[in-house]
């Protein structure tokens, strides 16, 4: 009896356990994945990391968006096709989900307003 009780304790530990770390990755994948795509489509004028420079003088790197990353509206300028008035920054379109990967990695990387 003992032993019984005592192990469906641990198993339901180690379930709790596949389901949380589970989860943690799954949201690790997903940032990955935003990151990739800005890395493949960005970087070539962003700096898209949490260090380093922009290659194009004038793109802002992404950690420095602060706010404005946090209101949809560049989440739904993604999807809509993502124009600057800038000559040099093609139109991007990206279907929801890459939308979405990709402000969950910025938003991320944002730094803290007084560390800029
Ligand atoms: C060929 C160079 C180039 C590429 C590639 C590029 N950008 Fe830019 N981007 C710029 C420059 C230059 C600016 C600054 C001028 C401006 O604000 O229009 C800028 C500004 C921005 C801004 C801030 C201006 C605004 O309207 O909010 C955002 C957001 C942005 N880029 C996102 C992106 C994203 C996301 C990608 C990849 C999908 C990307 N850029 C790829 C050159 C580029």
């Amino acid at each position: 009896m003992f032993r019984n009780n005592y192990m469906n304790k641990f198993s339901y530990a180690l379930v709790l356990t596949i389901i949380w770390s589970g989860g943690a990755y799954a949201l690790d994948r997903e940032l990955q994945r935003g990151r990739d795509l800005l890395e493949t489509l960005c970087a070539r004028c962003h700096a898209v990391g949490t260090t380093g420079r922009s290659r194009h003088p004038d793109a802002p790197p992404f950690r420095t968006f602060g706010e404005k990353i946090y209101d949809d509206q560049l989440g739904q300028r993604l999807q809509d096709g993502l124009t600057t008035i800038h000559p040099d920054m093609p139109t991007f379109v990206f279907k929801q989900r890459d939308a979405e990967a990709a402000m969950n990695y910025l938003q991320s990387i944002q730094q803290k307003k007084d560390s800029k």
